[in-house]
């Protein structure tokens, strides 16, 4: 049972559009609880906008007793997405602790950049600890037909944490679909931003070192 968090204490870098996609890309292949780590609850509103059931289930707890009770909170399910504070604090190291791996979305400006400092200085105390933690950063909202800038590409080589292959383009697509409580996958399966996703789950399962599960839905077909 992988645990994956998205962290940034910076508002509006991705942490929940990201966690909601990367949760029900999984889906499709095992049981995916996504725990909304964040007082605000957006991942929660925005379960609670659908009316079909999303494929992956969503619960509240945005307290610092994430890592304690990971274990069993996300015993039955192949992956646990944890959708993280703003702030980093008490609550931020418990998301941490109770992570395998931490992803931090960055948007494509050096500020962003400079600005994920506090969360990574946070990881860097877990290195001891937490000697197999994987920690990456992820572009979100490129541009699409941009190259990431060789100004961002510096400011992020200077944190000597690794940067995902994969980038998330910005598409009013993710948005769009946000606002009536679906996703991209949902909205448009084949379309840019669902490739992008499934890319983006199929780089974080092999850097797990957990092979996807041939989707749900072709074992149901075949
Ligand atoms: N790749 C993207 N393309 C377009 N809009 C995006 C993208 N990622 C996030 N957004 C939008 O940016 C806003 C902030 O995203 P959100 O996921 O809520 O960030 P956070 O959880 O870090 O505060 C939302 O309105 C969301 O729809
Ligand atoms: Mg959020």
């Amino acid at each position: 049972m992988p645990v994956i968090a998205m962290l940034n204490q910076k508002g509006g870098v991705g942490k929940t559009t990201l966690s909601l996609h990367l949760a029900a890309a999984l889906s499709a292949s095992g049981k995916v609880l996504l725990v909304d780590a964040d007082p605000q609850g957006s991942a929660l509103d925005w379960s609670a906008q659908r009316e079909s059931d999303a494929g992956f289930n969503v619960i509240g707890l945005p307290k610092p007793i994430l890592h304690r009770e990971m274990a069993t909170l996300g015993s039955g399910y192949d992956w646990v997405i944890l959708d993280g504070p703003p702030r980093v604090n008490e609550l931020a190291r418990s998301a941490i602790a109770a992570s395998d791996m931490v992803i931090i979305p960055v948007q494509p400006s050096p500020f962003d950049v400079w600005a994920a400092k506090d969360i990574i200085d946070i990881v860097k105390e877990f290195e001891i600890p937490k000697p197999n933690l994987k920690t990456r950063f992820l572009i979100n909202r490129l541009f699409p037909n941009t190259m990431l800038g060789a100004e961002i590409a510096d400011a992020l080589a200077s944190f000597e944490i690794p940067v995902l292959d994969s980038v998330i383009r910005n598409r009013t697509e993710y948005a769009k679909a946000a606002r009536s409580g679906l996703t991209a996958l949902e909205t448009d399966p084949q379309g840019p931003a669902a490739v992008e996703v499934r890319a983006l789950t199929a780089e974080v399962a092999r850097i797990l070192g957990v092979p996807l599960k041939e989707s749900k839905k072709h074992a149901a077909r075949g």
